[in-house]
């Protein structure tokens, strides 16, 4: 990625060379290579276990993903921490460490500000993972470096904003699983109780052969950063990043995407094609998002998904998803609201409870056990699809237009990241698609 540093850095980020790199676990050639020294004490021993992290992106994800590691894995410690502001590595810091004082050990030239402060992580051998929680847009680009330095990696979701973004994810899939290092994703409903007891009765057949299903993810809103008069374009952009497509991809890649990948779960594949549309009726001056979509998803064996995505004060929430069978009908509810099947006379035949907090923590206890294990999960790919498969619906409502899957992984030259992009950026003015006028690309 081409950025440069930020003019607001304070100091000057402290480049880690330390020659004496760990024994990594369940490491991978590529990683093997870079790890030299050999451990003979039993002290040793016992650090070489020990996993060490550092966190990219120190917002509410960040730290909370930081927190559910620490939380259930043992011999885990974070060592660096790296955001665009210093005050963010600062708190992810405190944070972490009050709840975890013996999982923190991050000394002040380990935190990194700046639009590149993340290389420095990346650079540092005695980083065995990094957690990459920033906002969505530079996400391919992090995983790619990430996966290129020999780091494991724990992305959270989505994992791309564009059909361009989806190529490079495809890419690091394939190197990680060359170099055997891991990447875990954060739709932490692939291991939520009630999620996978659901899909597992469905591929039983309790409720016969899927015909079609309908999802929603349904709110009242979401934040908006106001701009401060000093900020650039860019600048501002990044800290109100929800707002701008190339950074958060709409609320049906950055938010809905929960329900997107477990419909392409429960139907086995990604969608051949989606026809979208929507609008925006509510957001605030300079907000790029809709604040409605309703896209028909068609699945092979012409299974249809009827999904929608919501933002707006006053509406009625709904989040959720339903699985309608040739014999019954499999209702997932999100968050903590469980998962239940009825005949298709309404009756009920079976119920599972599920709780989101440990799903959480649970693909951090994963991620952890695979690295120790030395059979590192790589699930970027079955993201990327489901974030591929979001994009492919707004880029659809976007341009009224029906988009099929084999244009936006073929042919799509869409790539909303901004060439040379530093903080003090001039950028387009915000702008909103109008159906009709919008252009498939
Ligand atoms: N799995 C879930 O349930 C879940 C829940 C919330 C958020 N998320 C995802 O987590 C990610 C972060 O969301 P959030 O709510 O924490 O947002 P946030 O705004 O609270 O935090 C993002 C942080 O990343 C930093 N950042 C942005 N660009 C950076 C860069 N290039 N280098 C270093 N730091 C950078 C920002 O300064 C900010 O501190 C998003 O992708 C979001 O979709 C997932």
């Amino acid at each position: 990625m081409n950025v440069q540093q930020n003019h607001l850095s304070d100091q000057s980020p402290t480049l880690q060379t330390s020659a004496s790199r760990r024994k990594f676990l369940g490491a991978s050639a590529a990683a093997t290579a870079l790890t030299t020294m050999v451990h003979t004490s039993s002290a040793r021993a016992e650090e070489e276990l020990e996993i060490r992290i550092g966190a990219v992106g120190c917002g509410g994800r960040g730290k909370g993903a930081v927190n559910d590691s620490l939380n259930i894995n043992s011999r885990v410690k974070l060592v660096a921490a790296a955001d665009l502001y210093a005050k963010n590595c600062d708190y992810m810091r405190r944070a972490a460490g009050k709840a975890h004082p013996d999982k923190v050990d991050v000394a002040d030239d380990k935190m990194y500000d700046g639009l590149d402060g993340y290389k420095r992580i990346l650079d540092d051998k005695n980083i065995d993972l990094v957690f990459l929680t920033t906002s969505p847009g530079f996400r391919p680009y992090h995983v790619q470096e990430a996966v290129q330095a020999g780091k494991h990696v724990f992305a959270e979701k989505p994992s791309c904003v564009d059909p361009a973004g989806y190529r490079m994810c495809l890419a690091a899939h394939e190197q990680a699983q060359a170099n055997h290092t891991a990447i875990v994703t954060g739709t932490q409903y692939r291991r939520q109780v009630n999620y996978i007891e659901a899909v597992k009765q469905i591929r039983e057949g309790a409720i016969g052969d899927i015909v079609s299903a309908v999802s929603r993810y349904c709110s009242t809103g979401i934040w908006f950063r106001n701009r401060t008069p000093e900020m650039s374009d860019a600048e501002y952009q990044l800290f109100n990043w929800m707002h701008h497509i190339w950074l958060s991809g709409d609320q049906i890649a950055e938010q809905a995407v929960h329900n997107i990948d477990a419909m392409n779960w429960v139907m086995g594949s990604p969608p051949v094609s989606a026809y979208g549309s929507g609008g925006r009726f509510t957001r605030p001056e300079g907000s790029e998002m809709w604040d409605s979509m309703s896209v028909d998803y068609e699945y092979p064996g012409n299974r249809m998904l009827s999904f929608t995505c919501r933002q707006i004060p006053g509406s009625e929430g709904d989040n959720g998803n339903v699985v309608y069978g040739t014999k019954g009908i499999c209702y997932i509810g999100a968050m903590s609201r469980g998962s239940r099947i009825t005949d298709r006379a309404g009756n009920e035949i079976w119920t599972q409870a599920g709780s989101i907090a440990d799903a959480y923590e649970q693909e951090h206890k994963d991620l952890v056990d695979s690295i120790r294990n030395g059979q590192p999960i790589v699930e970027l790919k079955q993201t990327a699809e489901s974030s591929l498969t979001a994009v492919m619906g707004r880029m659809s409502a976007y341009t009224g237009q029906k988009v099929s899957w084999d244009f936006v992984t073929q042919e799509s030259q869409l790539d909303l990241f901004p060439k040379d992009l530093t903080w003090d950026s001039d950028l387009p003015k915000p702008q909103f698609a109008v159906p009709g006028a919008t252009k498939l690309v």
